[in-house]
């Protein structure tokens, strides 16, 4: 990470001084990381009563100070967002002059828009609960849409997995590269990382989803030319892993040499890892934006990268007033 050590001893005691950090139970080691990088005590206050409500606690004095909360919303992804809420909801009542709320993965952002009558616009109800338990500031990676930082008033600044994956995939030294998107929404993003990796070409891959039937979604066509090309499909989030096999099955299809994958949220539902094993796909690069389990991290198709330096930066960044796009949007 390159935090300078004069501007961190500049800042430090300062820092420490007016900062609290606080994580949840959703990847406690991500945030150990990321205080790890910032030299900072991480506070763990939550454990829970006999009938499963939360219980937070926390140990610190938060009076006039910056709350910092790291908690990504990921599964169990109803009482991540409930552990949030009671952070925020504490450290305004102990009077946080300012609570930062760093979000790692949105659960519920993928239900960003009415495409259907009588459904309701979940990530935007999750960001009210948010925003109305008192958070003053909001950090993500990745969010699903960008347009959701529109779903409050207060600031929204989302930063980007490409910025831990890219070194992951440029020290492969991958020849006659050819980047894909399994979906329109991702072409921006695929285009971005196809200019940044030197690639030789872009490719999308469209599918069509069944918006009866959750997690199912057919490719259906593709733009652009694989053929004797290496492909990286990039996506934000890796579920069931149904939509990248489907994409790589058909961009092998369609004469690529090889597909591998980079995905910034590897959530591997259900049964994910044995789809992937099972499936062409060489390699699935992800971050530890979600707490992995122990058979994700063992398992050889796996590489994963961390994002705990660019959270640490983001927020070393928010203490200093420096900008983010200086170096920390790629
Ligand atoms: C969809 O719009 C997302 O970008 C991902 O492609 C999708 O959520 C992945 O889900 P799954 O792995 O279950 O197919």
């Amino acid at each position: 990470m390159a935090i300078s050590r004069t501007s961190l001893r500049k800042t430090l005691s300062k820092f420490v001084e007016n900062s609290v950090l606080l994580t949840g139970r959703s990847n406690p080691q991500l945030a150990h990381d990321i205080a790890k990088l910032l030299h900072q005590q991480m506070f763990e206050p939550i454990s829970s009563f006999a009938d499963g409500e939360i219980r937070v606690r926390i140990p610190q004095n938060m009076r006039r100070r910056h709350v910092f909360i790291i908690q990504p919303t990921s599964t169990p992804v109803n009482d991540s967002i409930m552990e949030l809420i009671l952070m925020i909801d504490a450290a305004r009542r102990a009077s946080a002059s300012e609570i930062t709320v760093i979000i790692p993965y949105f659960g519920y952002s993928r239900q960003d828009r009415k495409e259907r009558s009588r459904v309701p616009i979940s990530s935007s109800a999750v960001t009210n609960m948010i925003t109305n338990a008192g958070a003053s500031r909001i950090i993500t990676l990745d969010i699903h849409s960008d347009q959701q930082q529109g779903f409050t008033t207060i600031p929204w600044d989302n930063l980007y997995g490409s910025y831990s994956l890219l070194p992951a995939i440029k020290s492969e030294k991958i020849s006659d590269l050819v980047v894909a998107s399994p979906d329109k929404g991702g072409l921006l993003q695929a285009t971005k990382y196809a200019k940044l990796l030197n690639a030789s070409g872009v490719a999308l891959v469209y599918k069509q989803r069944d918006i009866e039937v959750n997690n199912k979604s057919e490719a259906m066509g593709m733009i652009g030319k694989v053929r004797d090309k290496r492909v990286i499909l990039v996506d934000d989030m890796l579920d069931t892993g149904g939509t990248l096999v489907k994409a790589a099955k058909y961009l092998l299809n369609k004469g690529a040499l090889s597909v591998r994958v980079a995905a910034t949220h590897g959530l591997f539902s259900g049964n994910a890892l044995a789809i992937i094993n099972s499936s062409e796909i060489e390699e699935v690069i992800v971050t530890d934006s979600v707490r992995l389990r122990p058979e994700v991290l063992k398992n050889k198709k796996i590489k994963v990268v961390t994002v705990a330096p660019l959270l640490a930066k983001a927020v070393h960044h928010i203490q200093t007033g420096e900008s983010f796009s200086k170096d920390l949007i790629l």
